[in-house]
């Protein structure tokens, strides 16, 4: 397995937000986690990227461990996250949003080679190369941090939400980004929505996750047709 996580207990002070996750992903593999507001989706990005600190399991990555490594360190190790809400520097332009992605990086050329692969990857960002980052629309900041991440050179890339608050038709180029770059450059990666079906469409396996535990696992085809499923995350989508 190239992640997994056996029995992650996470805590914000005294209240939990996992209560014993245990998950995992092959090499090559995009896997999908799925629940509502407050589920703990994040909180299991912030365990893996090393922002929070379990208070109990395991994580491994590539056989080691990473939990109790530095944010820097799992970076380096090739985990890069997309998080939440975009956080895109504003005032600075694209292009050093996206330099900003290859801060644990010294080799030059490989870095303007990644430049290279995400400009051509998203040609708007191209064409807004030195603007203001700020002043992108929303679905133009989720591919340039969808860029940014890239810009780590990562094994497994790490999307918290990637959808959220974008028109439709840029879900669709986000999520045929997300394929693209998973069958193109051989990353992994673990996808978090709420926009449920976008996320098992384009997933192999998928993880459901309901007040800090797993609710339902298994294929992403089969979880679209399962009736819990369907009652409970695919209701109000699209
Ligand atoms: N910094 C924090 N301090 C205290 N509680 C927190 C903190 N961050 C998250 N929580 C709580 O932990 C639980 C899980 O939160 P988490 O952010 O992981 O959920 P989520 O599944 O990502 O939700 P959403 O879809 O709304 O982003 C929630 O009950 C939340 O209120
Ligand atoms: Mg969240």
């Amino acid at each position: 397995m190239l992640l997994s996580l056996e029995n992650i207990e996470l805590y914000y002070d005294h209240v939990y937000a996992l209560k014993g996750v245990s998950l995992n992903l092959a090499e090559g593999e995009t896997v999908a986690l799925i629940g509502a507001n407050g589920a703990g989706k994040s909180s299991i990005l912030r365990a893996i990227t090393g922002l929070r600190k379990p208070r109990a399991g395991m994580i491994t990555y590539r056989g080691d461990r990473i939990d109790g490594k530095s944010p820097a360190e799992i970076v380096k190790m090739g985990i890069a996250m997309v998080p939440e809400g975009r956080r895109v520097f504003p005032l600075m332009s694209v292009k050093d949003n996206l330099l900003m992605g290859a801060f644990t990086r010294s080799d030059k050329a490989g870095i303007a080679r990644s430049l290279d692969a995400v400009l051509t990857r998203f040609p708007r960002l191209k064409e807004r190369y030195g603007q203001q980052a700020g002043t992108l629309s929303g679905g133009e900041q989720q591919m340039m941090v969808i860029g940014r991440a890239l810009m780590a050179a990562p094994k497994l890339l790490l999307l918290d939400e990637p959808s959220l608050g974008i028109a439709p038709k840029l879900v669709q180029d986000i999520a045929r980004a997300i394929v693209a770059i998973s069958r193109d450059e051989g990353v992994s990666v673990l996808l978090v929505e709420q926009n449920s079906r976008m996320a098992l469409s384009i997933s192999a396996r998928a993880y459901a996750l309901s007040t800090g535990t797993v609710a339902l696992s298994g294929a992403s085809k089969d979880l679209m047709h399962d009736p819990r499923i369907k009652a409970a995350y695919l209701g109000g989508d699209i």
